[in-house]
């Protein structure tokens, strides 16, 4: 596997690849890789004779106080473990590689209406990095896939619109959630959990388990969330949200919507640390 960091060294390697008429699949990333990291690879590997990972610790998606500066860096780590799964290329760029204009000079990419709700009220400005950071590996790139984790169910249907919006060639994959056996979301803040809140973690996905349950029982969306916060606050977590909305536009859904159309949230505080995740509610 290649690694390269500049875009002459990317553009050289896709140049070779798009003459041999050979598909190209992108998984873009912030590194500090897991299970759930490796499992888009693999999806990528099957839509794709190619496989370019990008490792990127976006500073435009993080807000004042929030955890860019210690987010976990692993690049030979992750290089390790994507050369094992046979990645053909990983890209790991600097900031003045991505941002050549300085971040605050930068082009911008906003997605409104699904971007101001849930993550996006509770982290002012982060999908416009996140969408501004895609939008520059896809076009660097150009890939004609992209794998994502419905994990960020949010990012997921944000992309989809950018890609939508914008008329760009690239096929969106989505994965789901690769989780610890005790159910717990992979995720790369788990490791800043200590012992007794790392035992405690595995309440947010029963919860959204819970979630599920009661709307099967035909109790109703709102009654549903309350316990559901409650539930949560019980266990010793500050929950942002904890809602039940439409899986796609991520509005607030009629009490009659078809469990198949919806998806459960929870981003929840548990000690200094953030935690997300969701359930599509028609799943068995
Ligand atoms: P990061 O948090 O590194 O996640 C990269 C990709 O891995 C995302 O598509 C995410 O949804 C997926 N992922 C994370 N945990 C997962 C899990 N447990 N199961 C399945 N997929 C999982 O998301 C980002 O980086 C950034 O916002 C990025 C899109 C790279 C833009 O900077």
């Amino acid at each position: 596997m290649q690694t390269v960091t500049e875009l002459a060294g990317l553009r050289s390697a896709l140049r070779a690849w798009r003459r041999a008429g050979q598909r190209i699949a992108l998984v873009p990333t912030m590194g500090n890789l897991h299970a759930g990291h490796h499992a888009l690879v693999r999806r990528a590997q099957q839509c794709a004779q190619r496989v370019v990972v990008s490792v990127f610790v976006n500073p435009t998606q993080f807000g004042p106080g929030e955890d860019f500066n210690r987010y976990p860096r692993t690049l030979e780590q992750d290089q390790a473990g994507l050369a094992a799964l046979g990645c053909d290329l990983l890209f790991a760029p600097e900031v003045a590689v991505m941002y050549p204009c300085g971040s605050e000079a930068s082009v911008r990419v906003q997605v409104p209406a699904i971007t101001a709700m849930l993550e996006g009220a509770h982290r002012p400005g982060h999908f416009d990095g996140v969408a501004t950071v895609v939008t520059k590996l896809f076009a660097m790139v150009q890939p004609d896939d992209a794998v994502f984790g419905q994990k960020d169910w949010q990012q997921l249907q944000v992309v989809r619109r950018l890609v939508r919006d914008l008329g760009l060639p690239v096929e969106i994959v989505a994965l789901p959630t690769v989780r610890e056996p005790d159910g717990l979301a992979l995720s790369s803040r788990n490791q800043y959990l200590d012992a007794a809140q790392r035992a405690r973690a595995p309440q947010i996905h029963a919860t959204l388990q819970w979630m599920r349950a009661a709307l099967l029982q035909g109790h109703r969306h709102e009654v549903i969330e309350r316990a559901a916060t409650a539930r949560l606050q019980r266990f010793g977590f500050a929950p942002d949200y904890c809602v039940i909305r439409d899986a796609d536009t991520l509005q607030p859904a009629p009490a009659d919507a078809p469990p198949q159309t919806l998806i459960a949230l929870i981003a929840a505080h548990l000690g200094r640390t953030r935690l997300i995740d969701n359930l599509p509610l028609g799943d068995a």
